[in-house]
């Protein structure tokens, strides 16, 4: 059962830090890991990730023997971050590729998923902003919160984590054919033009393995979440 067991830290450095030794320990499929504070959030591609005490939901959650799905698990956190603040706070969701969960063009939450899938396991970190107020200058115009979005913040802590565990389990166990269905209505780049590293293109969708395509000026080309970083619009 995704949820159980419960770790829950007042203070550490980074969930997905704590539940990566859990897992590797032999922590069951579905443990979960929460803080209140983190000292070293980390985020996609070496940034880290702030949040003031008790502003956010933290949580990692260690998920096993996902094969063949496991590429999908970042796009399985997104669909069940969305369907929950959908579900408490009557927003709209998108998601930016792969797992940036968006609230009128601004980030709601951020997906981390780690781990040794040749091992078995992995984890999959949200952060989710709830009760945030303000942000950093240079995240102000791009990020967002619950509070922000909606007026009114539930607590994240059992209320919104409540809600992602319960909506983290159906995504889990889906197929990879109805992960796909469910993520394609919610993409925010779709025809938006974008760029990376060594390349630009028009955003063209999701492919059945997750992969995003994206119409070149040579035809059209699948890129790998793990590979890319997409440069902001
Ligand atoms: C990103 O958008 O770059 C991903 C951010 C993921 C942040 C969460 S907060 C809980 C978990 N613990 C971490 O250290 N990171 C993830």
């Amino acid at each position: 059962m995704i949820g159980l067991p419960r770790v829950h830290h007042r203070l550490t450095d980074s969930t997905n830090q704590r539940a990566k030794e859990l897992a590797d320990a032999g922590a069951p499929h579905g443990t979960v890991v929460t803080a209140a504070e983190q000292t070293a959030g980390r985020g996609r591609q070496g940034r880290e990730w702030v949040a003031a005490p008790g502003d956010a939901l933290l949580c990692s959650l260690v998920v096993r023997n996902l094969e063949p799905r496991h590429a999908l698990l970042p796009l399985m956190a997104a669909l069940a971050v969305c369907e929950t603040a959908e579900a408490l706070a009557g927003v709209e969701c998108a998601i930016k590729w792969p797992n940036d969960v968006w609230i009128d063009g601004r980030k709601l939450s951020g997906i981390l998923v780690e781990g040794r899938p040749a091992a078995g396991w992995a984890v999959v970190g949200i952060g989710l902003n709830v009760a945030t107020r303000a942000f950093p200058p240079e995240l102000e115009p791009i990020a967002t919160s619950l509070v922000l979005a909606a007026g009114e913040a539930p607590d994240p802590d059992p209320t919104v984590l409540g809600e992602l565990v319960a909506r983290l389990d159906p995504w889990i166990a889906a197929s990879e054919a109805d992960v796909i269905e469910a993520w394609r209505p919610r993409d925010a780049l779709l025809g938006d033009h974008i760029r990376w590293s060594d390349g630009e293109g028009v955003a063209a969708g999701i492919d059945e393995r997750g992969a995003l395509l994206v119409d070149t000026g040579d035809g059209r080309i699948a890129l790998d979440a793990g590979e890319v970083h997409l440069q902001r619009r």
